[in-house]
């Protein structure tokens, strides 16, 4: 089996993370995003994942050759010239996503997190006969997503409205497809989107189903759902694997620890908090609801809660640094500094406080 993964978008609303780089590739959990998806790919028989890109494709590339045979699967790119959409690539891929055995493939949103239950999906998929297959799940703020109004019994999807301006359900589109390769010739090789266009004419011929996600999903594109999908994550991680979480006295609730991170003395750690290879933190230091990502160094007695410290910053003795806190990579927060929900890009010392939400450039 084959698998896309849309990778466009610059990701703006999780800057400054993404100004290094490109969306897939921010930490989660400690591992690219992007990498979540393709042993979840890998575990149910994919063996080519084509990358739908639009910008920096070397860079992706670069870095997930190690995966490609770490994981034993093909990576591919597909690049765009303009950005297609979301329905756009998938014509631009044809010719990798077909193959002789006429299978159907997945298609990814690349900022979604959930506990990816493919093989239920094919099974689905097989059972309905229909022509495309995709997850929904339930929100309470259905607005800012694709909204599927669908039969309960079988799934069969009767309306899909993305982004509606007045309610129309609250079961949204998760951003996970299984498309029979038929879709394809739905499809102009143009920018278009799979939600606008492509879907709700699927739907209108009933042959568009849906599947209830089971267990927690989350769009972890903005910094706010980036850290309720960290909780969400380990609180799953807890029912599925908890040996991969960390334990002692000074740990409270669920947190991953990367083992090349070194924890000092005296520091007391969680709910919710990831911190990543090579991280060095000093003794007396208080985290919670935060990732810290890979290469950081927080000195004695910080205090880091609700906040994203970006790979390789500092944040020094006595900081206190939250509520939505955001530092790039490479940023140096000085001791003793405030930061309540700074925004900093890559590169920047902070010498003063940051006393409100704002963006320091
Ligand atoms: N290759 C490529 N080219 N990929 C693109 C392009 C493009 O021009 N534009 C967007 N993408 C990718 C993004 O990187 C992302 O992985 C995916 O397509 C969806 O784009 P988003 O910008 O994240 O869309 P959204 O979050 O507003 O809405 C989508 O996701 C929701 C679930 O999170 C829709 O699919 C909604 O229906 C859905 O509910
Ligand atoms: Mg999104």
């Amino acid at each position: 089996m084959k698998a896309l993964i849309l990778v466009g978008g610059f990701g703006t609303r999780l800057r400054p993370l993404t100004l290094s780089f490109p969306k897939p590739l921010v930490d989660f959990a400690n591992k690219p995003m992007i990498l979540h998806q393709i042993e979840a790919l890998k575990a149910v028989g994919v063996s080519e994942v084509v990358l739908a890109i639009n910008y920096q494709p070397e860079v992706m590339l670069n870095f997930l050759k190690d995966f490609e045979s770490k994981l034993g699967i093909k990576i591919t790119c597909s690049q765009e010239t303009e950005p297609l959409g979301t329905a756009g690539p998938l014509a631009l891929a044809r010719d990798k996503l077909i193959d002789d055995s006429g299978e159907p493939f997945f298609v990814l949103n690349s900022d979604v997190i959930s506990e990816y239950p493919l093989k239920e999906m094919i099974a689905f998929h097989k059972s309905h006969g229909g022509e495309a297959s995709i997850l929904v799940t339930k929100v309470d703020e259905p607005s800012k997503y694709g909204v599927v109004v669908m039969e309960e019994s079988t799934g069969k999807v009767e309306k899909f409205v993305e982004k509606p301006k007045l309610f129309v359900g609250n079961k949204i589109n998760a951003g996970i497809y299984l498309l029979n390769p038929s879709v394809l010739d739905r499809i102009e090789l143009r920018p278009t989107s799979i939600e606008k266009e492509v879907f709700p004419k699927i739907a209108s011929e009933q042959k568009l189903y849906a599947m209830v996600l089971p267990g927690f999903w989350m769009d972890i594109g903005q910094p706010r759902d980036y850290i309720t999908g960290l909780r969400l994550y380990l609180d799953s991680l807890r029912k599925t694997s908890p040996s991969r979480l960390a334990a002692g006295s000074h740990i409270v609730g669920n947190v991953i620890v990367d083992e090349t991170a070194k924890i000092g003395e005296g520091c007391l750690i969680g709910p919710d908090v990831a911190i990543g290879p090579g991280c060095v933190v000093e003794s007396g230091v208080r985290l919670s609801r935060c990732t810290v990502m890979r290469g950081v160094r927080v000195k004695k007695h910080a205090c880091i809660s609700s906040s994203i410290i970006g790979w390789h910053s500092t944040v020094g003795q006595w900081a206190r640094v939250e509520n939505m806190t955001i530092l790039g990579e490479d940023v140096h927060v000085c001791d003793e500094i405030y930061s309540n929900g700074g925004v900093v890009l890559p590169h920047k010392e902070i010498k003063s406080s940051i006393l409100k939400p704002e963006i320091v450039m």
